[in-house]
């Protein structure tokens, strides 16, 4: 597995400025909260660094990626390409940094959509991303808070945001982010 410091090398070359000090961010969000939930930091370092490795990569080429590795483009990845940048950026923490963990891969894989049954790493990796000091947005400040108080509140709340802004932009809406937020929903206070 590659060096932190390779990882920062690459996300240096490969993002733009301000994608990079969001990676960091990430990272430093995850810890923290990894540390509160007594989660594994080693993983969440790693995976919170890395998450965004593929954000700068075209749309066609997510497409191109993916499919090369074995994977079946649904109808809204077609139409909304960038939503791939999680599946390619974990095809990548794999074959180009060698990174063999699944927690950490998934981590990575579902940080954009969610998905239904996530693990405590998939969701403090989703809320860092959400949360992390840099981020604006109307309510940002409130799901800091519950973040660290009921995470699977936050992450309705923040699968609640995601939704609201597909939609006020006319965009489809991720079948794993539906069932994600049904998931929860279902389960919390069961
Ligand atoms: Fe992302
Ligand atoms: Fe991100």
């Amino acid at each position: 597995m590659w060096s932190e410091e390779q990882i920062e090398e690459y996300l240096k070359k490969n993002l733009e400025q301000k994608r990079f000090k969001h990676s960091i961010s990430v990272r430093d969000t995850a810890i923290d909260m990894g540390k509160f939930y007594g989660e594994n930091i080693e993983k969440l370092r790693i995976a919170g660094l890395v998450h965004d490795c593929a954000k700068n990569i075209k749309g066609y080429e997510l497409i191109n990626i993916a499919r090369k590795h074995g994977y079946k483009i649904d109808d809204v990845c077609k139409k909304s390409p960038q939503l791939l940048h999680g599946l390619v950026g974990s095809i990548i923490a794999k074959e180009v940094m060698e990174i063999n963990n699944k927690d950490i891969l998934n981590a990575i894989a579902y940080h954009t959509t969610g998905r239904k049954n996530m693990t405590m790493i998939e969701k403090i990796i989703y809320l860092a991303d959400y949360i992390e000091p840099l981020r604006k947005y109307d309510g940002v400040n409130e799901l800091r808070k519950i973040a660290y108080k009921d995470i699977d509140k936050a992450m309705i709340e923040s699968f609640n945001v995601t939704i609201k802004f597909v939609i006020e932009r006319g965009q489809l809406i991720h079948l794993n982010t539906i069932e994600g937020r049904n998931y929860i929903l279902k389960t919390v206070g069961e």
